[in-house]
């Protein structure tokens, strides 16, 4: 499983690459706007962070082809390193997946809904598709459905294209979509947090702790191995 973190708060982005196995980091303009920060130094913090192997998803703002791979070249000569261009699916954005690719970019087709969507942005020749789970359930929808067939489709049609399941709420989205086979998840600080938590651990730990204490006292294994 590939683990990208679904946020551009610095702080939040260097805890959690020191303390989890973080793959990159996924941005949208929403998730930028957020900061309130210039754009490019933004990018440019987020990038010195996580270094120029882990994955940098930027999304531009375009919506059509010429201006979109425009975006996309000045976005690559200013941030570098292992850069994905997120582009939102339409016919413009397609036809920009295709040509972003002869160039030799790598890109990220997003705001997908459906697994028609996914597979089209596949034989464009995107490298992610990225379904929207939590939006879709939010709609009585079924988005773990989407993105199990999704993954079904890509396999189905010997398409090298991976599944970039986002948008969660619950750990249970994120188990789900794991199940159905999803190559990588982009999810926010504190649902990482979340998948880790379980009171049950926080119980097993503090008897670990306490029966130790009641034979050793404060003593540690370091203390006991001189
Ligand atoms: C990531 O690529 C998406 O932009 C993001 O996960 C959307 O999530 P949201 O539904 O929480 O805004």
């Amino acid at each position: 499983m590939i683990y990208i973190l679904d946020t551009a708060d610095t702080k939040k982005i260097a805890r959690c690459c020191e303390f989890y196995p973080i793959d990159g980091v996924t941005t949208n303009p929403t998730i930028i706007s957020k900061e309130h920060e210039d754009f490019g130094k933004l990018i440019k913090a987020i990038r010195n962070i996580i270094g120029d192997e882990r994955m940098l998803h930027i999304q531009i703002t375009a919506s059509t082809c010429a201006d979109i791979i425009k975006e996309a070249q000045a976005v690559q000569e200013y941030v570098g390193g292992n850069l994905y261009i997120k582009i939102p699916i339409s016919a413009e954005g397609l036809k920009a997946t295709s040509a972003l690719k002869k160039m030799g970019m790598k890109v990220t087709e997003t705001a997908i809904f459906t697994q028609q969507q996914a597979l089209i942005a596949a034989k464009a020749g995107a490298d992610f598709v990225a379904p929207y789970v939590n939006r879709l359930d939010n709609i009585v929808s079924d988005g773990v459905n989407v993105v199990l067939e999704t993954v079904e489709l890509l396999k189905a049609h010997n398409l090298d294209t991976k599944v970039l399941a986002a948008s969660f709420r619950t750990v249970e989205q994120v188990h789900k979509i794991a199940l159905a086979g999803t190559h990588a998840v982009t999810l926010n600080p504190a649902l990482l947090d979340a998948l880790i938590y379980h009171p049950l651990t926080e119980t097993a730990v503090q008897g670990f702790s306490n029966d130790w204490k009641s034979i050793y006292g404060d003593k540690k294994i370091l203390d006991m191995l001189k």
